[in-house]
């Protein structure tokens, strides 16, 4: 969703635009349909806005240039309140002097009576944005205060809702004030300059050193100093980290997309994620994991909450994390989760996943279940993210920076995580699967290598794709782990191909969805290993041979060396054995690399797909 730049370099610099710019390219990958740019010089501030791609800010920038400046903010918007036109661009003017430029990420949900409040006062607006009732309270509360922090500092008490508001004003040269509450809001710490930035994304071209910005804070940042207070005015910290990516992860390093480079990243997503968490002997060591072990001991409930693919991943954990640990495991969607009445106790540890770190129901979801006193776990890819923060413990997943929109090597990297956790709670409770942590650590570090084979054989997935472009609807079965694998192919081929698709529970066939088979429908089924217990690899067999009897197109994804389903295939795509409930994490590449190939043949943005954002920081 939106993405923040913020900069103030030395006096004699004057290469505001260049970095706020490329700050903003960065942030692209978070999905936006309008950009602008501010700039303080001398006592004056010049904005310049466009709806649509960046390249269309920087045709308007090329025809208008802006004056040379140290002092600049930026802004991708992804429409809320207002379609997305130039004038609903950010940054937005307060005062009738137009001399404060404000951008902003979130929603002010009491803007309505804020505005009706200003109206009666005479102020006029030229936008539909909640943004611009910010502008107008800061220019009014600055023509009082003299001080931009202060002013920020007044609104910021008046609003309700999840922002981070960036403000400039043409008296404050070399100065940018920002504030964040439920919103994403980090700080780059240069010498002689500084950036803030809704990612490190935004500034990973010039520094590494970032403050993660706590809750209800305001930061100030000139070249030289960065001051933060919280909102009652109070001195107050951020949590300083180093970035451990460069700039170089964040490019496409020769691949054509950054979701072709992601797939094939994620045979390191998995190593990484596995990397230094347990011993030569097998045994699981998680320092991070900062939850008294008496207190992990006694839960006796484990409750997952994310939404799209993390929720996928989260179905997987399911099945391990029950089985191994013998504990009851429920999965929910983060938005569903939050608004019923959960029983959650003390004893019930909530593990919410998360690639951003600040989808907001995700997010919302976890704070909900600290009031109820369950304890949180976050497992994220992103530092310096709210989630981790407003959990008890986290456990990173080190997947690297994900720019492509549809995730790929995160939900790997998640699943991974998911097992780590799920083992980790097996050993210290020792339960009865606890004997089993070290050779299943040992099927789990040969992952990696399964998946760049696997990827290194994907030139019949791909003609297959290319071949299937004109398809109007794909079917997704699977069945135990392989039926989140189902739903998350579904979902990669909806979000980057736009074909209607959907992942089915083999066995929920006959209880509607087989009406939907009729001659030439393209059926993807991921059959269970023939180790899978209960026989289901058998069950799904025979669904192969129930949907094809109805002249369905039969694209099956199983094990190698089981020769039982090639009798009822049109296509058989196979993958390295892997014990039952690792499979996923080779299951679903053909699904992806389908998935993207055929958007490409299609002539799709496979990374940044129509109306969607990457994170989503909106309810
Ligand atoms: O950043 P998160 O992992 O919390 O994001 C959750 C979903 O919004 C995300 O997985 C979404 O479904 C992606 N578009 C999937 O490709």
């Amino acid at each position: 969703m939106c993405g923040i730049v913020g900069y103030v370099g030395p006096g004699a610099d004057e290469r505001a635009l260049d970095v706020v710019m490329e700050g903003l390219a960065r942030l692209e990958y978070r999905g936006y349909d309008s950009a602008g740019v501010a700039l303080v010089n001398g006592h004056e501030v010049a904005t310049a806005k466009r709806a649509g791609k960046l390249a269309n800010l920087r045709e308007l920038l090329a025809e208008h240039p802006m004056p040379p400046s140290s002092t600049g903010i930026g802004h991708t918007r992804w429409a809320t309140h207002g379609g997305p036109t130039d004038q609903n661009a950010h940054p937005h003017r307060g005062g009738t002097d137009g001399k404060l430029a404000v951008i902003h990420n979130g929603i002010i949900e009491n803007f309505h009576a804020l505005k009706s409040q200003l109206l009666a006062q005479g102020i006029t607006f030229t936008s539909e944005t909640d943004t611009e009732v910010a502008a107008q309270l800061l220019a009014i509360a600055y023509e009082e205060a003299q001080d931009l922090t202060a002013a920020m500092r007044q609104v910021v008490n008046r609003l309700e809702g999840a922002f981070t508001l960036l403000a400039v004003h043409a008296d404050a040269p070399g100065v940018v004030v920002a504030a964040r509450r439920n919103s994403p809001l980090v700080l780059g710490l240069g010498d002689g300059e500084n950036f803030l930035g809704s990612d490190v994304a935004a500034f990973i071209g010039y520094t590494r050193r970032a403050v993660e910005l706590g809750q209800d804070q305001i930061v100030t940042i000139t070249a030289d100093s960065a001051e933060v207070i919280d909102f009652a005015g109070n001195p107050a910290h951020g949590t300083p980290f180093e970035v451990t990516w460069d700039a170089a992860a964040a490019e496409k390093n020769g691949f054509p997309t950054f979701m072709e480079k992601e797939i094939h990243e994620q045979p390191h997503a998995v190593a990484d994620t596995l990397l230094g968490r347990s011993t030569p002997q097998g045994r699981l060591a998680l320092d991070e994991v900062r939850i008294d072990e008496a207190d992990l001991r006694a839960i006796d409930k484990i409750v997952i909450v994310a939404c799209g693919t993390a929720s996928y991943a989260g179905m997987v954990a399911k099945y391990a994390i029950e089985h191994w640990t013998r504990i009851p495991c429920e999965v929910e969607l983060a938005h569903e989760f939050r608004y019923r009445d959960p029983v959650i106790d003390e004893r019930t540890l909530v593990v919410s996943i998360s690639q951003s770190g600040e989808t907001m129901d995700t997010l919302m979801a976890v704070k909900y279940a600290r009031q109820l006193g369950a304890r949180t776990i976050s497992i994220c890819n992103t530092h310096g993210a709210t989630i981790p923060r407003e959990s008890d413990a986290v456990l990173y997943t080190h997947a690297g920076p994900e720019i492509a929109v549809a995730s790929t090597k995160a939900f790997l990297a998640q699943i991974t995580a998911c097992y780590i956790l799920g083992l980790y709670l097996t050993q210290l409770r020792e339960a009865q699967a606890a004997a089993d942590v070290p050779e299943i650590l040992r099927e789990l570090a040969a992952i990696p290598d399964k998946i760049e084979t696997l990827l290194g054989r994907m030139d019949r997935v791909r003609e297959i794709a290319r071949f299937m472009a004109d398809s109007r609807s794909v079917l997704f079965l699977g069945r135990h782990v392989g039926y989140p694998v189902a739903m998350e192919g579904a979902l990669k081929l909806k979000e980057l191909a736009y074909i209607h698709a959907e992942g089915f529970a083999a066995g929920e066939l006959k209880h509607g969805p087989i009406a939907l088979i009729d001659a030439g429908q393209p059926v993807f089924i991921v059959v269970p290993g023939p180790d899978t217990p209960h026989s289901l690899h058998d069950k799904v067999v025979s669904n192969i041979q129930e949907i094809r009897a109805r002249g369905a197109r039969t694209l099956v994804i199983a094990d190698e060396g089981d020769d039982s389903v090639a009798p009822f295939a049109d296509e058989v795509i196979t993958i390295p054995q892997a014990p039952p409930l690792l499979s996923p994490l080779l299951a679903i590449v053909p699904l992806q690399v389908f998935a993207c190939e055929l958007a490409t043949a299609k002539g799709l943005d496979v990374d940044q797909p129509r109306n969607l954002a990457k994170s989503v920081t909106v309810e």
